[in-house]
């Protein structure tokens, strides 16, 4: 990491102490490398920061809500960390892989989790599809990454029989699923439904579709 970034140190909310608990130093420290270095490297737009915890930060964390004690997950698409790198702050008893095929981020990714300390997570540097028959995973998740289609095409090989498949996926989460049907069973997944993740932290709840493998 370089050391002559301008800092703008984006501003802490209440909430964050009761979503991170004990990890709130850490979860800072990432939104601070967000706020410098993910800037600087263009991984993240400049405009990002304000908005970091609410958009990014919070929103991502209340997707562990949704994954059983000590799984073994894997972030699709992870760009920045988001919502994998949240996720491994929040709730250190997961095992995280953070799947990226560019570079420039996994490099950023790696740099991260050095500078964080975070001994449960592992940057794979890759297309999701390479990994199929290759690796399995008690969770799969994502964030902005394809329409639902693509997304389950490449996500469920990766889940294990009885696991799930979590894509962050707010207001658009019926219409994509409705789109994706034959997809899924194709590759034995079943819709359990659109969950409402952080309700007791956020304005708004995150919305996440949960797929289960058959
Ligand atoms: C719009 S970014 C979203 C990044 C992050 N998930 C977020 O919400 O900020 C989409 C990311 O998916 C990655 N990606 C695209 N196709 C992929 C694939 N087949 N397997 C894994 N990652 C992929 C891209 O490199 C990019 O980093």
């Amino acid at each position: 990491m370089t050391d002559d970034v301008s800092r703008e140190t984006p501003s802490v909310p209440d909430v964050a102490q009761g979503v991170f608990l004990d990890a709130l130093p850490t979860a800072v420290a990432y939104a601070d490398l967000l706020a410098t270095e993910g800037i600087l490297r263009g991984l993240i737009g400049p405009r990002e920061v304000p908005r970091l915890w609410d958009r990014h930060l919070l929103n991502c964390a209340v997707v562990t809500d949704a994954v059983p004690l000590k799984a073994s997950v894997a972030d699709i698409g992870s760009g920045a960390g988001l919502p994998g790198l949240v996720m491994a702050i929040r709730r250190p008893d997961l095992q995280i892989t953070l799947i990226e095929p560019l570079l420039r981020r996994t490099t950023f990714l790696e740099e991260v989790v050095g500078a964080l300390g975070l001994s449960n997570v592992r940057v794979r540097r890759g297309r999701a599809e390479e990994l199929h028959g290759v690796a399995r995973f008690d969770v799969v998740t994502s964030r902005a990454v394809a329409p639902m289609d693509r997304l389950a095409r490449w996500s469920l090989p990766l889940v294990r029989s009885g696991g799930s498949f979590l894509a962050m996926k707010g207001s658009s989460a019926e219409t994509e699923l409705a789109t994706a049907g034959k997809v899924i069973s194709r590759e034995n997944g079943r819709v359990i439904g659109v969950l409402e993740l952080g309700n007791e932290f956020l304005d708004q709840p995150v919305r996440v579709v949960e797929i289960v493998k058959k």
